[in-house]
């Protein structure tokens, strides 16, 4: 908003930092796009820090094609301030109000790209009829996979409760269990999956409606 604040929400950042460590595990390669959270990336990952949805959105779309899976779990801002002060906003009378302006959607943007040679898996953090929204938005995004959560159990928490949906209408439920547990499961998941989706020439074998 001004040099002296900024608009964020709970989100600890732990399910992405445990997939990459998972993924690091497994011998994969991890490019980690981080926005500001508090802590430490695993070693060994190309490690790229962020602090706006702006730059978020520039540094994975710089790194997308040349990845084979790209796991968007970021909460990222749906709205930013319209005007960023570059003095600090002063207090003036009782009320005040800002006006937001939506941000670039990430996972949309990548879902948009025709022939992507990549798996695209985003998350679904949702309060109420958690299955539902979640297929609408693996719908809308165009994803791959949708893991979906409770955002009331996953917050600023070690364990996390998950729902996975996949494009071809299966689903998989990982009851409540630590984020590391998850993420292990979850990059098995995700290789699976991408395994059925794709050629050994990165290219798409399964249609995609
Ligand atoms: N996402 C994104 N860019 C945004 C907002 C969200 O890439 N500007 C991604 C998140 O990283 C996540 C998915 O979209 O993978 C769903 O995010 P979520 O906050 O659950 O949903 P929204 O699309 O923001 O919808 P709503 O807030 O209405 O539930």
């Amino acid at each position: 908003m001004d040099p002296v604040r900024y608009i964020s929400n709970r989100s600890s950042g732990k399910m992405g930092y445990t997939i990459a460590e998972a993924a690091l595990d497994a011998g994969h390669d991890v490019v980690l796009i981080s926005g500001p959270v508090n802590l430490a990336p695993p070693r060994n990952t190309k490690f790229i820090s962020v602090s706006t949805s702006d730059e978020m959105f520039e540094a994975v779309h710089r790194h997308a094609r040349e990845s084979d899976i790209c796991v968007l779990c970021a909460a990222v801002a749906d709205y930013k301030p319209a005007k960023v002060s570059p003095a600090k906003i002063k207090k003036r009378g009782d009320r005040m109000s800002l006006e937001l302006v939506t941000t670039c959607d990430i996972l949309e943007s990548l879902g948009q790209q025709r022939d992507r040679p990549f798996l695209l898996v985003g998350f679904a953090a949702e309060t109420d009829q958690i299955e539902k929204n979640a297929w609408e938005k693996l719908r809308r995004k165009n994803c791959d996979i949708i893991v979906a959560n409770d955002a009331r159990i996953g917050m600023e928490s070690d364990e996390n409760e998950l729902l996975i949906l996949f494009r071809n209408g299966e689903t998989k439920r990982l009851s409540r269990a630590p984020k590391t547990f998850l993420s292990r499961e979850l990059v098995k998941i995700f290789l699976k999956f991408a395994t059925k989706t794709f050629d050994k020439k990165n290219v798409m074998i399964t249609e995609r409606t």
